[in-house]
């Protein structure tokens, strides 16, 4: 008898996994007669619609060491440090010293250390790489919220706090690569073929 109820009670469950499917693929159904180009298929789904070089700007914001992708503007040392005081001070410390976030500033002279500090300023071998990484990943919490004049003061300022530039410094697209950052002859080349 318990062997009965149990086989009386598969069908049921049968039945409630093909209904299940049924809802699935008339669902599927349903899209699919969306025909293409219609707006309400878009909003939902996003695809199939083409990009437009708005879009593809929009998205690509990288820097090439040597400068290549750089926006007009410029920010100096000073107007970087109200900015830095506002917005990055809080996980970097006043004066980048680190705290939540990372150390930015200071480390020079520690790479071959047995405790080598990796900093902006003792580490990245490009100025411009300072501009692409605060613009597309800083503050944290609010990551491309800033414009190009408030991120070029910033990397001003850090470079500044790093001994790199002078205090009188504003930084534009013209100035930004020609920076010398202190490790840049501290990268070898990859000798493995194909690599950089
Ligand atoms: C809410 C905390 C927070 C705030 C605010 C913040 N940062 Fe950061 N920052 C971080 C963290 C966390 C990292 C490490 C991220 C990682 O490694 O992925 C970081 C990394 C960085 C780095 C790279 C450090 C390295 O050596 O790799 C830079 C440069 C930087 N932040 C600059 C800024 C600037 C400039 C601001 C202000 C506009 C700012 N940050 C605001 C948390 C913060």
């Amino acid at each position: 008898m318990r062997d009965g109820r149990r086989l009386r009670g598969m069908p049921a469950r049968t039945a409630r996994t093909a209904l299940a499917v049924l809802v699935s693929l008339s669902a599927l159904a349903s899209c699919s007669s969306i025909a293409p180009g219609d707006q309400s298929a878009r909003s939902i789904h996003e695809i199939g619609t083409p990009l437009t070089d708005q879009d593809l700007a929009a998205w690509n914001i990288d820097i090439a060491p040597d400068g290549r992708g750089l926006p007009a503007g410029s920010g100096d040392v000073a107007t970087g440090a109200h900015i830095f005081a506002a917005k990055c001070a809080a996980c970097h410390g006043a004066h980048g010293e680190g705290g939540l976030g990372d150390q930015l500033v200071g480390g020079q002279g520690t790479l071959t250390s047995a405790k080598p500090k990796r900093t902006v300023g003792s580490y990245w071998p490009y100025a411009t790489t300072l501009f692409d990484y605060i613009r597309r990943a800083m503050p944290y919490n609010a990551p491309e919220s800033l414009s190009a004049d408030e991120v070029y003061a910033l990397s001003a300022f850090l470079l500044n706090q790093n001994g790199i530039v002078p205090a009188n410094t504003r930084l534009d697209a013209a100035s930004l690569p020609r920076v010398a950052m202190p490790n840049r002859g501290g990268f070898v080349a990859d000798p493995r073929p194909g690599q950089l």
